[in-house]
């Protein structure tokens, strides 16, 4: 390590090296970079567009992972920031409290669904669903159900990286190296009927989220954790009725319903909240992301006041808790960034331009290999398909050739920012920027389509070897 003094900014030719020497960067095969092969070094950002270390432009069309959904180059924000800093820079909401904190949970409450008053800070996503997770088990042993310590979750779900959060999470490839997990987790199908046998009925997703509790015994389940519209496996909604049906279940078997909404929030579906737009009210609701559009790390579990009163009284509290929970630079930043949607009504414009949205992308069905268009909002997904008529998916080894041996690092060196995702079947998922109309729309499809109609010549004619 230098010492201050003799640390210099570093130019952009040495950031590549520094970067594979020193960056160990999340989820990220980092043996696929070398002098050649490039990492992708994002420096500048600007409405719905961000920059790369050379002052290439690309459309951010995923929001930086669904998180700057107000936009890139806010500066009012940074100033929220700077403000916040010189009045009080940081403390903890641990025994004490202070006024960021205190506005931004009234305004988060004024804003959520039902009597999901209680706000408890986090640092993100994973935190947050953690902080859930311990909730319900300390609600239930707090209310003489102590065996009530499992969840269900959906097949092929992300819910976070941490213990719990990944116990969870439904996708196999990311459990593996850490087993043994959390005991305690238990799988329902997803809503993506796309496969589905023909004449099934629309609510069997939400039926098997009873049989899975009638089995493992109701006693012992504490909660269901369910995306708005679940993100992995390619912006899968649910079917109408689906949340009403599986709200029926939770309450029959004492079950407490969690909206994983760290995606489906603030605005992504033009409402404040995922469940806002599929009329359902939970008992918790975790979210993180677009909470502050991203200029400050913040998350927040969001339990109703039924959750919360076993632990308002005498010497009971939820002994959990993070130091950075609450943190006031990015309440600060949460409550400015509220503003910016207030003022410019972003989620008026999503539900007034997601059909422009949708119609852009399902103009692209032509296309041989576009099987699925889904979605909703500012949230949706292409699945890719062998064959049109059969719904035939590729093999595992077609979905790497296709999406990381080309279609990834295509899309990008055209300047589209997008998620090519093989976790379930393959997918390109879209999530740009609230502040995105018409213009963005037209690009997205000027990229997409050439590249998509290139990745079916490639297909008819064998991956190439340098795809690999
Ligand atoms: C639905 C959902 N839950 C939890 C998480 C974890 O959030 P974080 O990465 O902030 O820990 C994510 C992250 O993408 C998510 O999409």
């Amino acid at each position: 390590m230098a010492s201050t003094d003799t640390v210099t900014r570093p130019t952009t030719g040495n950031l590549q090296e520094l970067a594979r020497r020193h960056l160990w960067m999340h989820f990220t095969r980092m043996g696929a970079y070398d002098g050649v092969n490039h990492v992708p070094i994002i420096a500048r950002g600007e409405g719905a567009y961000v920059y790369d270390e050379h002052g290439k432009r690309y459309l951010d069309g995923l929001s930086a992972l669904f998180c700057v959904n107000a936009g890139h180059g806010r500066t009012e924000l940074g100033e929220a920031a700077a403000r916040q800093v010189e009045e009080l820079d940081f403390y903890i909401i641990w025994s004490y409290a202070h006024p960021r904190a205190i506005e931004l949970a009234e305004r988060i409450a004024s804003l959520t669904p039902g009597d999901l008053n209680r706000v408890f800070f986090t640092s993100g996503g994973s935190e947050a669903v953690e902080s859930a997770i311990k909730l319900a088990r300390a609600y239930h042993q707090r209310t003489g159900n102590p065996r009530k310590i499992k969840f269900l979750t959906r097949e092929v779900a992300y819910h976070g990286t941490t213990m719990g959060a990944l116990q969870a999470t439904g996708i196999p490839a990311l459990r593996t190296d850490f087993e043994p997990l959390v005991p305690g987790g238990m799988k329902a199908p997803n809503t993506n009927s796309y496969h589905w046998p023909e004449g099934r009925d629309p609510l069997w997703a939400a039926d098997q989220i009873e049989e899975k509790i009638l089995f493992e015994g109701p006693e012992t389940v504490a909660a269901v954790i369910l995306e708005p519209l679940q993100n992995a496996g390619g912006c899968i909604p649910p079917q109408d009725g689906y949340f009403q049906r599986v709200r029926e279940i939770c309450d029959r078997h004492d079950v407490l319903l969690v909206s994983d909404e760290v995606i489906c929030a603030w605005g992504r579906l033009g409402h404040w909240f995922g469940s806002d737009r599929y009329g359902y009210v939970p008992d918790i609701i975790t979210t993180a992301k677009a909470l502050t559009s991203a200029y400050a790390p913040m998350g927040a579990m969001i339990a109703s006041d039924r959750v919360y009163e076993p632990f308002a009284h005498g010497k009971e509290s939820f002994t959990h808790g993070f130091t950075f929970g609450g943190h006031p630079v990015a309440a600060a930043v949460a409550l400015a960034n509220l503003d910016i949607f207030e003022r410019e009504d972003l989620n008026g414009h999503v539900l007034r331009k997601q059909d422009e949205f949708r119609a852009m992308l399902d103009g692209l069905r032509d296309i041989p290999i576009v099987g699925d268009v889904r979605g909703d909002g500012f949230f949706h997904a292409i699945e890719l398909v062998r064959d049109q008529e059969t719904k035939a998916s590729f093999t595992d080894e077609e979905s790497e050739h296709l999406l990381r041996g080309y279609l990834s690092g295509e899309l990008y060196r055209r300047g589209l920012i997008c998620r090519a995702d093989d976790r379930g079947d393959p997918v390109v998922q879209l999530a740009p920027p609230l502040i995105s109309d018409t213009e963005q729309f037209d690009e997205i499809e000027a990229i997409l389509r050439p590249v998509l109609t290139e990745a079916c010549d490639r297909i008819e004619g064998g991956f190439r070897t340098e795809d690999l």
